[in-house]
């Protein structure tokens, strides 16, 4: 289905425009073979204290809460400890997904405007465009730490309609994760999943007009 109407295309960043397993990948011989039950038990763990520590209240940044998951994660798959700082780094520097560039090349060609709106910190986000080489290429990085409470409260999908001065409906979101999508559609944003892995979506009020395998799909839908 066209999306129509739009002003601008927003990103969701771990995930969809970022690798989040690439950082164990880089250390999967040093890891062993449950690399990816490690990285993915990382990154579940992550995304459960973004949203309780909303509902508590107790707001820490995304980069805390970075590291207390990789402390759980590294513990529960009884990880060399040893290896800590380098995945840390590691996150530092995801690797972008290979159609990311051209995706945003050609949005921009078609004078569409672009951000990423993301639960990471503004000097993460930063780091990981400028690492990719697409950092010209959006036009702002839209970080929860403005407003210290993480997705999917409605206020930070609000962020992108006062930052450009649009409505819901005229912002066209991209996310690889469905309760994002969900966040982000409830909004009244038109909703892009980006489904890399063939997940089944989640029953939560809200399915997305459009569905993709990558970035590159997203050129014949806008
Ligand atoms: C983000 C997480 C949810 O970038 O992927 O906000």
């Amino acid at each position: 289905m066209k999306i129509e109407n739009i002003k601008v295309c927003a990103f969701d960043a771990y995930g969809t425009c970022f690798d989040v397993n690439s950082a164990a990948e880089n250390v999967a011989p040093k890891i062993g073979e449950n690399w990816l039950a490690f990285s993915n038990t990382w990154r579940t763990s992550q995304l459960e204290y973004t949203w309780l520590r909303s509902l508590m209240k107790k707001h820490v940044n995304f980069w805390k809460i970075t590291e207390d998951s990789l402390d759980y994660a590294m513990t529960l798959h009884k990880i060399n400890k040893a290896l800590r700082n380098e995945l840390l780094d590691l996150y530092k520097t995801l690797s972008p997904y290979p159609e990311l560039k051209e995706c945003l090349t050609k949005l921009k060609n078609k004078k569409i405007k672009t951000c990423i709106l993301s639960n990471g910190t503004p000097e993460l986000l930063n780091h990981l465009v400028s690492n990719a080489g697409v950092k010209n290429l959006f036009d702002k990085i839209l970080s929860i730490e403005k407003i210290k409470i993480y997705k999917p409260d409605p206020a930070v999908y609000e962020m992108t309609t006062k930052k450009f001065s649009c409505l819901p409906s005229e912002v066209c979101f991209m996310s690889a994760n469905n309760w994002d999508i969900v966040g982000g559609g409830v909004y009244g944003y038109q909703c892009v999943w980006v489904n890399r892995n063939n997940k089944i979506f989640d029953n939560l009020g809200y399915h997305p007009k459009n569905i993709i395998k990558n970035l590159k799909e997203l050129i014949n839908l806008v």
